[in-house]
Order: structure tokens, then C-alpha cells, then sequence
């Protein structure tokens, strides 16, 4: 499925009246060449004209991109929403299929039929993951000072099973508290660690990190592995919904997860990016809302 439920990052993306621009800028510096004081004037006039004109037009594009983005939240909803029955219909009558009449199968329809389980059973993991990342927009925020090591130790006791049989070290540097929803916040935590988890398994002992620290006068929390890492090339793929960077044989999973950390961080207003290297590990690092600047 190709739809794009981030469009909201596009609404800022999107290029303006250009043309309008560029006459109002031509404008300007008409203006600044002219020395008489009433041509000043009239000059000045025509110039905010424009600059009204322009700014009506951009409300009106925005309130159309604000409604087309709805109509795609909401479609994407219900499209995931009205999925969820049929798909489970699929993966439960195969599943029936292959337990009860497997003796009665010849092998390799019971091979065909574990295919379609199988196929069906991602189907609705994407679409469960889609409906979330969906509900992520739509729910209002309900901001409470958190400490934020208190949400990092409930996502690790979420992520236990992911954990089973691993050597991981953990290195949980002291974090301060943030203005955040509680629910939402550990999604993230626990989408960002569970990555931190997944692509660090070939590493004996893996190494995760979470701390923080202070960049231009910002509290930046920050998350890193010394797993597999990805290329930098590919970093403005990284939370676009389906956007993968590793094979499924290599690594499962369905591509939602970032995009839903980054939805969930965008509605705290703050901002998350990557850095990592091929073979030598990963670091996210995100800040948790402009309520929470360092020192605040
Ligand atoms: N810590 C990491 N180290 C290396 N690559 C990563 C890391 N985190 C994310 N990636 C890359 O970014 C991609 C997108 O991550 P995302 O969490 O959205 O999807 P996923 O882990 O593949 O699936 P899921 O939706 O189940 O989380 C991953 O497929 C992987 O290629
Ligand atoms: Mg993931």
C-alpha cells in the first residue's frame, strides 16, 4: 500500500505561489532604488498589497492541504481499520486448513497454504501497524512531567522477550524529566530500543546506550548501538512509512516504526535524526519538545 500518511510534512515541503514571490521581491528592489518620496510611497503601498494578496493565498493553500491531509488520515484509517477483519479471516481459516486437514493435503498444497498463512499474517501486522501510526495523529496530547528513565525501564520490560538469549550491556545514563504524554512517549522509547535490539543482534555483547546531552543550548535524549548500522545515504528514508534499509531476510519487520517515533516526537514539537556507519553502529538522538529545552 502506497499511501502516505506523513503528509503533513509535505504541507511545509510544498512550493508557494513562486511567481508571486518573485514579483514582490522585484518589486522590493524597485523600492530601494526609487528616491522620491512619493513614488517611496506609492511603491510601498503596491508592495503590501501584494504582500496581503499573497499572504490570503497562502491561507487558503494551507487550509486546503490541512483538509486533503484529514481526507488521507482518514482514509488511511478506515482503509486499515476494514482490513483487519478479512486479513484475520485469511490467516485463521489457513491456519485451520493446515492443523486439521494437513493428513487429507497433498505437500504441496500444505507448502501453498503456509505460504498464504504466512502472507496474511504480515498483512496484518503491516495494517495493525498502519492503523496505529494512523491513531498516533490522531489523538490529542496529554502532556505530564515524566521522568523519562521511569518510561525507559517500562520499554525495556516490554521489550524482555526481544532480549531473551542476547548479551546485551546496557548503559542507562541518568535522564531528566520532560513535559510529555506518557503513552505516547514510551511507544517511542520502545520502537527506538527495539531497533537498537534487532539490528545489534549479530554483536556479542551488544553495546545500547541511552543519555543525554546538550547541543546549541539544547536537552537532546539520545539512543545507540554498536549493531549494524546503515548508510548515511539513505538517511532521509529512514522514517518514511515502509522505508526499509535492511532485507527482511536479514532483519524482520514492517517499516513502521520510525515513522511512528517521528509523528509521536513532532507532536511534542521537537525533532529526531540519526547518525550511524556501516558495521559500527547507530545513534538517534531526539529532543523531546520546546517545553524542554536545556535549563527550562
Ligand atoms: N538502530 C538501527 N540500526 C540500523 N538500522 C536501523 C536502526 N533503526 C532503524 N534502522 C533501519 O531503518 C529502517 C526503518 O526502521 P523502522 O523501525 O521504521 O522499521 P523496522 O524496524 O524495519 O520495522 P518495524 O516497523 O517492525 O519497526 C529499518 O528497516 C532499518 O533498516
Ligand atoms: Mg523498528
Amino acid at each position: 500500500m502506497q499511501i502516505d500518511v506523513c503528509s503533513e510534512q509535505h504541507m511545509s515541503a510544498r512550493p508557494l505561489d513562486q511567481q508571486s514571490i518573485e514579483d514582490v521581491l522585484t518589486k522590493l528592489a524597485t523600492l530601494k532604488r526609487v528616491m522620491h518620496e512619493s513614488d517611496l510611497h506609492a511603491a510601498a503601498e503596491e508592495v503590501e498589497q501584494d504582500v496581503r494578496r499573497l499572504n490570503e493565498k497562502l491561507v487558503i493553500s494551507n487550509e486546503q492541504l490541512a483538509a486533503a491531509n484529514a481526507d488521507l488520515e482518514a482514509f488511511s484509517y478506515s482503509v486499515a481499520h476494514d482490513l483487519r477483519s478479512p486479513i484475520r479471516q485469511i490467516a485463521g481459516f489457513s491456519k485451520i486448513l493446515i492443523e486439521e486437514y494437513a493428513a487429507q493435503l497433498p505437500a504441496e498444497a500444505r507448502r501453498y497454504l503456509n505460504k498464504v498463512e504466512q502472507g496474511a499474517q504480515q498483512m496484518g501486522s503491516l495494517v495493525d501497524d498502519l492503523l496505529h501510526l494512523s491513531q498516533v495523529g490522531r489523538q490529542a496530547l496529554s502532556l505530564q512531567i515524566t521522568p523519562l528513565n521511569s518510561l525507559v525501564a517500562t520499554a525495556l520490560e516490554v521489550l524482555q522477550p526481544e532480549c531473551s538469549g542476547r548479551n546485551i550491556e546496557w548503559r542507562l545514563d541518568s535522564l531528566s524529566s520532560v513535559a510529555c504524554d506518557r503513552g505516547l512517549m514510551k511507544q517511542a522509547l520502545v520502537n527506538l530500543l527495539s531497533n537498537a535490539i534487532k539490528y545489534s543482534r549479530p554483536r556479542d555483547p551488544a553495546v545500547i546506550e541511552v543519555g543525554q546531552t546538550i547541543m546549541d543550548g539544547e536537552q537532546v535524549i539520545f539512543i545507540r548501538d554498536n549493531g549494524v548500522g546503515f548508510d548515511m545515504k539513505y538517511a532521509d528514508k529512514l522514517f518514511g512509512v515502509f522505508q526499509r534499509l535492511h532485507a527482511a531476510s536479514e532483519f524482520d519487520g514492517t517499516g513502521i516504526g520510525l515513522a511512528t517515533v517521528e509523528r509521536i516526537i513532532r507532536k511534542h514539537g521537537g525533532r529526531i535524526w540519526a547518525q550511524s556507519e556501516r558495521d559500527r553502529g547507530t545513534t538517534f538522538f531526539f529532543t523531546a519538545g520546546s517545553r524542554n529545552s536545556a535549563g527550562a
